[in-house]
């Protein structure tokens, strides 16, 4: 988490920085900080709290410099404050630093520096980085660059970093491992950045570092990129971004979050494009086509994920079972990594991932590709460090995703999951002919389908939110192939609106949930007529009888579970195998209106973060 930003050339720094300080936000907003170079000095600003919070401090300053750092900070390493916030400064005030990651080692070389003297002011990782690299800087008498490669090489953790020493403004050196880094090339002058779109209105040529590279960027002259474990001279490949700055602007909408939901007939059609083509009753994906002998023969398939990305899973495990009808595990990344998988020479691992840079997630790639696997990647960022190292993998194709909670994201990956489960099941032969071009129509009228839920009951929705956007628990229930989406809406309520909600299969609920069953109980039931219809009607029996309120969704046209809830939310009737692509799309809007209600910041929500980096 945290992003970091920094500009060297001939422009004033500061409005570059604090503007792409609030691009970068979502990557986190504990607090945030600036540093701006001139002649053989800086300005240094910090302040807790989100970007404005810095700009208001600040906003009566006349700040000049043309080369300048700065970062905004989801805390690790000591509390949400001003002495935490970054930059950081060295302890003799040459040295000037912003990282996003974590040093894990940063405690055992603490006690070093300390026995040579050093002292610290914040409780954070990074204030032990600076100083080692002035510790090993000064005690070997080097360059900057060659003190932060040796530095570097001692650090166990992630990283990607800018440092500017204060004696030398001309020149920024950035260095990359497991932590994303962006880098906008112009004429006379650099953009650093945590992702490009800060920098997308000066330039659109840009390099991704990649993990174990550094660059040392001075004013006026080529880029200097290189290998941080063995100085090696790299040639650097600059690339035009092909992004969309329309995409990343909030326009009519409130918030970014409800921007994405409203997106979803757009953005699963982008899904499709060139992929379903219902015609030829075709579905190309390259990364399985070229790899088609390795699923025809695959045994099973694990996937890992974390959060939505892993709800997202749990709907791949049933749509590969029954359609393709391999044997599916799905891991949360944070586990599999700590726990010696039992994963063997050509084994399946589908990563999925929205950002491409959880830390998780990422270092459950790397443990399956040393253990001879081969991983598919499904991913929403282009050209993220997960999208670059996986084996294969197909794109989501969602459009950036900036509302901290995931929505687009999420319908984008099912839809993958669907199409991949298809063509997988056909290369088997586990699907007949007529099942699988009737799921081919269905997946076809999917955006059309979002379209129509998103219009159906939208005053519905706004009247439960009324009614219970004050109550301390929800309980969301589903089964089969939409337990995982009642997983789903249970997150997006928790992590919005900060009222307690969990997920549970409807059937599970007699084993200990129902024991909060009470009067002032809300329970958001997915009960459409194709999945253990009559079983759930059973489930809302048993609710009723204790008094809970039951807010149902249902399909259009229901009449036996409408006559028994207290609220239905309808939607359009399709498949059970592509239900949660327009059953999720209720409980996404409920929990955008009850957070609204309640006057929070949907976009940002506290204690979280876009994307997230730490392990
Ligand atoms: O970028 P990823 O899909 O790997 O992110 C995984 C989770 O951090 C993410 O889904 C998180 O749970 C979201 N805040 C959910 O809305």
């Amino acid at each position: 988490m945290c992003g970091i930003i920094g500009y060297l050339g001939y422009r004033e720094a500061y409005p570059i920085l604090i503007n792409g300080l609030k691009k970068l936000e979502y990557r986190g907003y504990d607090s945030s900080g600036i540093a701006i170079f001139y002649e053989n000095g800086y300005s240094l600003y910090k302040s807790k709290g989100k970007v404005h919070e810095l700009k208001k401090k600040i906003s009566s300053y006349k700040i000049k410099g043309t080369t300048g750092i700065g970062h905004t900070r989801w805390a690790t390493h000591g509390i949400p404050d001003d002495i935490n916030a970054h930059p950081h400064v060295s302890n003799s005030n040459e040295l000037i630093l912003i990282h996003n990651g974590i040093i894990e080692n940063y405690h055992a070389i603490k006690i070093i520096l300390l026995k040579n003297g050093f002292t610290f002011k914040s409780k954070t990782d990074t204030e032990v980085l600076v100083n080692l690299i002035e510790y090993i800087q000064k005690k070997n008498k080097l360059s900057l660059e060659e003190a932060v490669r040796i530095s570097l090489n001692e650090i166990v953790g992630a990283y990607s970093i800018a440092i500017v020493e204060k004696s030398h403004p001309e020149r920024i050196v950035i260095a990359k491992l497991g932590s994303p880094l962006a880098l906008g090339i112009n004429e006379r002058e650099f953009f650093i950045a945590s992702d490009p779109i800060p920098f997308l209105d000066y330039t659109k040529n840009a390099i991704y570092l990649k993990d174990g590279e550094m660059a040392i960027l001075r004013k006026d002259q080529e880029l200097d990129l290189r290998k941080i474990v063995d100085n090696h001279k790299l040639s650097p490949i600059i690339k035009e971004l092909q992004i969309n700055l329309k995409e990343i602007e909030k326009g009519e909408y409130k918030y970014f979050m409800l921007k994405e939901i409203y997106e979803q007939p757009k953005t699963i059609l982008d899904t499709l494009r060139g992929r379903l083509l219902i015609k030829n009753g075709l579905i190309c994906i390259n990364g399985i086509e070229s790899n088609k002998d390795i699923f025809i023969n695959a045994k099973s398939i694990t996937i890992v994920a974390c959060g939505t990305s892993w709800h997202a899973s749990l709907i791949g495990e049933y749509l590969l079972e029954e359609l393709a009808r391999i044997p599916v595990e799905v891991e949360y990344a944070s586990e599999f990594r700590y726990r010696n998988p039992i994963i063997e020479k050509k084994d399946i691992v589908i990563v999925i991932s929205q950002s491409g840079e959880t830390a998780d997630t990422l270092s459950a790639l790397n443990l399956a590709k040393t253990k001879g696997a081969f991983v598919f990647g499904i991913c929403n960022v282009v050209g993220s460090s997960i999208a670059r190292n996986v084996d294969a993998g197909a794109y989501t194709h969602a459009g950036p995703e900036i509302g901290v909670a995931s929505t687009k994201a999420f319908t984008a990956q099912i839809t993958v999951l669907v199409l991949l489960a298809l063509k997988i099941g056909k290369y088997r032969l586990a699907i007949t002919e007529s099942r699988y071009n009737y799921l081919c129509q269905e997946l076809g009228s999917i955006p059309e389908k979002v379209n129509r839920t998103l219009k159906i009951d939208e005053e519905s929705i706004k009247k439960i939110s009324k009614v219970y956007h004050n109550v301390n628990n929800f309980l969301y229930l589903g089964r089969g192939i939409n337990f995982p989406v009642a997983l789903e809406g249970a997150l997006k309520l928790k992590e919005i609106s900060y009222i307690h909600a969990e997920g549970y299969p409807a059937a599970e609920m007699k084993h200990g949930p129902i024991a909060l069953i009470d009067e002032n109980m809300p329970v958001v039931i997915i009960a459409t007529k194709k999945g253990c219809y009559e079983k759930i009607i059973g489930n809302i029996q048993e609710i009723k009888a204790r008094k809970g309120k039951i807010i149902a969704i249902v399909n259009e046209g229901d009449i036996q579970v409408s006559m028994l809830a207290d609220y239905v939310i309808k939607v359009p009737n399709i498949s059970e195998e592509l239900s949660p692509l327009v059953t999720v799309i209720p409980l996404q809007l409920l929990a955008y209106q009850i957070a609204f209600i309640r006057g929070e910041n949907v976009d940002q929500p506290r204690n979280l973060a876009k994307s997230v980096t730490v392990e």
